[in-house]
């Protein structure tokens, strides 16, 4: 059918293709972020790794993942011997959403609609990377890059190769290790998703 999407051709470049999303109004998002966070990472990164939107810290400092969840990524990472300077790092949606409380500002989830308008983004960046791996952390990474069809329980550790597209790492979000209460689920957790990182080092040879 007729698309919103015009092709990704006008910025040649990352810092262009930020430029121009520094001033999308696609959804309603930017409209209380304090900064559009766009990904971060070399030009010629060969693994791109895709969180769900910015959250506080981010927003305020316009970097994607520097907050907790971005310090438990880093420290898996780590774990997994994945050198998170050679990965681009970005989100499915580039602007926090949240909702008051009190004085906190808590994360609330971005709607399908929002996630397919920030699909554009996305889609524009990896055309201009073309990295050999992606990977999909959580359920809006996930359906931003491969629709409803995938779930990250059931497919999580599998590398999923669409037609045409990038080959596709699905993991689960870091942040839901955060949620965890119970110390031996949350050590068991943590466990796997290392070990569904360990599928990046041979892509980063
Ligand atoms: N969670 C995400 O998905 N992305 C970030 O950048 C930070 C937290």
């Amino acid at each position: 059918g007729p698309s919103l999407q015009r092709d990704h051709a006008d910025a040649v470049t990352l810092g262009e293709l930020r430029h121009d999303a520094e001033a999308c109004t696609r959804c309603d998002l930017y409209r209380h972020a304090t900064h559009l966070v766009f990904g971060e990472g070399p030009e010629t990164a060969e693994v791109v790794l895709v969180g769900e939107q910015p959250g506080d810290k981010e927003d305020l400092s316009g970097k994607p993942f520097v907050g907790p969840a971005g310090r438990l990524l880093d420290q898996c990472l780590e774990e997994a011997g994945v050198d998170r300077d050679r990965c681009y790092v970005t989100n499915a949606v580039k602007h926090f959403k949240y909702q008051m409380r009190g004085k906190k500002r808590l994360h609330s989830r971005p709607n399908a609609g929002e996630v397919q308008r920030c699909a554009w983004w996305l889609g524009a960046e990896l055309d201009l990377l073309k990295p050999k791996l992606v990977v999909a952390l959580g359920a809006t990474a996930v359906s931003s890059l491969l629709g409803s069809k995938v779930r990250v329980m059931r497919d999580r550790g599998s590398i999923l190769r669409p037609p045409g597209q990038f080959d596709i790492l699905v993991t689960i979000h870091p942040s839901a290790l955060l949620r965890i209460r119970e110390a031996d689920e949350k050590q068991r957790s943590r466990l796997a998703f290392v070990q569904d990182l360990k599928k990046i080092r041979s892509f980063l040879r």
